[in-house]
């Protein structure tokens, strides 16, 4: 086998990538196989991210993940060292433009929403989201939250003894509770879910991530020009009303796409998991049917211990600089692993444990610095209320099968389940449970 040296494997890197820009760019979304070391930190055992994660954590907390093109893949897998890049706009770039020339027949410039731009134009298009994802602007959405929560658990009770929470519940529910959110009609729900929801699925390499993403944008396109001339109510009407003249239509569906994206397939996951946890610490169900700062610690707990989005997006290092001891060259990718920062006992003691009685602390489950997850109340909004309802309506619930059946995203950005078979028996009425204290009495 040749072996390149350094300099020179570098050398031909920057061609072909220089090569690849001139010609439209580094096509990730031809890439359709994935490099074994790559998978690392998308891959699980059970709940808990690798044992190399964690391995890589004890020993230096950053650490070479592969070296391809002449470009090296750092992992950073350290809370501390996790926060520090997630904070650093000067020294990374997210913008992925430069590597993908196509996604179907969305235009490069939108690919990804927010997650994948830089300021200016990265700080312009969040300041018109961030209004209205405050808490106040998303209280209105509380009581919508809680019927659609209920009547999908409805759902779920109705399917027969056994029935199966991935599908009756987990994605309904944020699916349409995004809808509400956006302002997506009624009547178009339909086609728009049949549009999939794995959006962060590895194992087709960038050719599926990057393709998927033209679909639901094509259709969200179709939605924003209908509501320029009938603004609705949720947030692609408020964009219109306040911000049309200064957004075009493709802007206006990349910014709903983006936020469809990270808002979907994201909490769909979480309900998945978070439920399956509960059904293995009961006390933890009793936590999250008392309400109140009780059923908050719990979420926190699940977040942090979840870590379902994996990793945080690409940073693309800027120009030659030092990493925690190591010599990052322009143009490396440093990839954050969220799942492994949030594990380290420098964030939590015994953070391999869950724990829903601990102090939550500044846990990694949304990010951190400009890129920070901005519809994290709305997750939490919707948890909240899934875990509490899920806990006040079936104490009981239990897996109906074995753990070992079942079955774990392979290969994901955001890390899920296939299906959580359950049992959902329905509390007994309270006079009913507090019958016999009475007759004692
Ligand atoms: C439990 C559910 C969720 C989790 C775990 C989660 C996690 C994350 C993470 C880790 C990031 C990237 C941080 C980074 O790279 O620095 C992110 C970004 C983002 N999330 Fe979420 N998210 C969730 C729910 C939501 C919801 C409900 C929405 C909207 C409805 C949403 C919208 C977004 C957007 C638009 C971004 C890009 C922000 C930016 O780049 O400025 N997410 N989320």
């Amino acid at each position: 086998m040749v072996s390149l040296t350094a300099p020179v494997s570098r050398w031909i890197g920057r061609r072909l990538l220089t090569r690849a820009a001139s010609s439209g760019g580094v096509d990730l979304s031809r890439i359709s196989v994935v490099p074994k070391a790559f998978k690392v930190p998308f891959q699980r055992e059970g709940l808990d991210p690798r044992v190399r994660v964690g391995a890589r954590r004890e020993r230096p907390p950053v650490s070479r993940l592969m070296h391809v093109f002449g470009l090296n893949v750092w992992l950073v897998t350290g809370y501390p060292e996790a926060r520090a890049v997630l904070a650093d706009t000067t020294s990374y770039s997210n913008d992925i433009r430069p590597m993908v020339a196509s996604a179907g027949s969305t235009p490069v410039h939108s690919i990804g929403g927010l997650g994948f731009t830089d300021p200016p134009v990265h700080t312009r298009l969040r300041g018109l989201l961030t209004p209205e994802f405050t808490k106040r602007r998303l209280a209105r959405l509380q009581p919508r939250i809680e019927q659609i929560v209920h009547h999908q658990l409805d759902v779920a009770q109705e399917a027969g003894e056994v029935s199966d929470l991935v599908r009756a519940f987990a994605f309904p529910v944020p699916f349409q509770v995004i809808c509400e959110l956006l302002g997506v009609p009624l009547e178009e729900r339909e086609e728009f879910r049949a549009m999939g929801a794995a959006r962060f699925d590895l194992s087709q390499g960038g050719a599926g991530l990057f393709g998927a993403a033209s679909k639901s944008r094509e259709f969200l396109f179709q939605v924003v020009a209908e509501q320029r001339a009938e603004p609705g109510d949720g947030l692609i009407g408020a964009l219109i009303r306040d911000h049309g003249d200064e957004l075009e239509d493709v802007d206006l569906a990349g910014l709903a796409d983006g936020v469809f994206l990270g808002g979907y397939e994201t909490s769909a996951s979480m309900l998945a998991l978070g439920t399956l946890v509960l059904t293995q610490h009961p006390e933890a169900l009793e936590l999250a049917r008392r309400g109140g700062a009780e059923l908050d610690a719990v979420v926190e707990e699940l977040l942090r211990y979840l870590g379902v989005v994996q990793t945080a997006f690409p940073r693309f290092a800027r120009y030659d600089l030092e990493l925690f001891g190591h010599e990052v060259r322009r143009g490396d990718v440093v990839l954050v692993s969220l799942s492994g920062a949030n594990r380290d006992e420098r964030l939590a003691s015994g953070a391999v444990r869950f724990d829903p009685t601990r102090e939550p602390g500044s846990h990694l489950a949304f990010g951190h610095g400009f890129h920070r997850c901005v519809g994290s109340e709305l997750a939490r909004m919707e948890l909240r209320t899934a875990f509490r309802a899920i806990a006040e309506r079936f104490p009981d619930v239990e897996l109906a099968c074995s753990p070992d059946d079942l079955t774990f995203r392979e290969l994901s950005v955001v890390y899920g389940i296939e299906s959580l078979p359950v049992r959902l028996r329905p509390a007994q009425p309270r006079s009913a449970v507090d019958a016999p204290s009475r007759q004692q009495l």
